[in-house]
């Protein structure tokens, strides 16, 4: 009998995308997950954005082709944000795109005001800046772009030592526009798909002081997303994981990564898209 799962790649710079991954499978969608990890280029947000634009059709079009899906998630904000559409006119299957969840958070924030933590790159967008005028009209959005975090994200992942001044920096970033804002923030966007891996460490800085907000991800609301596209009901399987793709220059780090979160092999795409 034929495997009747449905094929999904899911794409990120680095690990960022496992948070996605985490939640696809948390849902509990039949589906044969595959991912696809930039290494060589990591991290996207240090990219200029005409080098990313020109990269990113191409190398979604060889995930799409290598992984055999039937779906693409791009699930870095950086790439969607600058890219979306060029990567749907690019690959022939439907795209998930990750970008900040704007809107979610502006429906639950009771004080009006929420922050909104990306790379440097997102949020200086003007897709975010569009998010923002047509879902956030009458919320202050406080926007930090922290350039270490993304990084940090994937040594905490591979439990390695990170110096705690990186989770600190990230949150006054935030914190030091609420004076100005009138009122306490009380949602944070995790507008990276790094950074969910850091929640708690974000939660705990002294800078919030302990203060209860809601840091908001996107990964059920991707899940959500994906299971409706593809007509498969929440619950209604499990998912597995087949290969993790690199594109080179990857760290120990990464490879132990993916291992551990369960994929079965680990490959270059170049070696793939060459044998093909
Ligand atoms: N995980 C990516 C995002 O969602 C980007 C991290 C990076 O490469 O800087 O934006």
């Amino acid at each position: 009998m034929g495997d009747a799962r449905t094929r999904v790649a899911v794409f990120d710079s680095g690990a960022g995308g496992l948070s996605v991954v985490r939640a696809l499978r948390a849902a509990g969608l039949p589906l044969d997950i595959s991912y696809a990890a930039d290494t060589e280029w990591f991290p996207y947000g240090d990219r200029n954005d005409a080098d990313l634009l020109a990269r990113l059709p191409g190398l979604m079009g060889e995930v799409v082709r290598v992984t055999q899906a039937d779906l693409l998630i791009t699930a870095c904000n950086t790439a969607s944000t600058l890219a979306l559409d060029t990567i749907r006119a690019s690959v022939s299957v439907p795209v998930v795109g990750v970008v900040p969840a704007v809107k979610p958070a502006a429906a639950l924030t009771r004080t009006g005001v929420i922050g909104l933590l990306a790379t440097p790159r997102t949020i200086a967008r003007t897709y975010t800046d569009r998010l923002i005028s047509t879902h956030a009209a009458g919320v202050r959005v406080l926007r930090h772009g922290p350039p270490d975090l993304a990084l940090a994200a994937e040594q905490v992942l591979a439990r390695q030592t990170v110096d705690p001044s990186v989770f600190e920096r990230a949150m006054e970033g935030l914190l030091v526009q609420e004076a100005l804002a009138g009122a306490p923030m009380d949602v944070v966007v995790l507008a990276c798909t790094h950074y969910p891996f850091v929640q708690n460490e974000l939660a705990a800085t002294r800078a919030l002081g302990g203060r209860s907000v809601l840091f908001l991800e996107p990964g059920d609301a991707i899940a959500r997303r994906t299971g409706d596209l593809l007509g498969l009901a929440p619950g209604s399987g499990t998912a597995t994981l087949s290969t993790a793709f690199t594109t080179g220059g990857e760290t120990l780090r990464l490879l132990g990564l993916v291992r551990t979160f369960g994929f079965a092999a680990i490959a270059s795409l170049a070696d793939c898209v060459q044998r093909r």
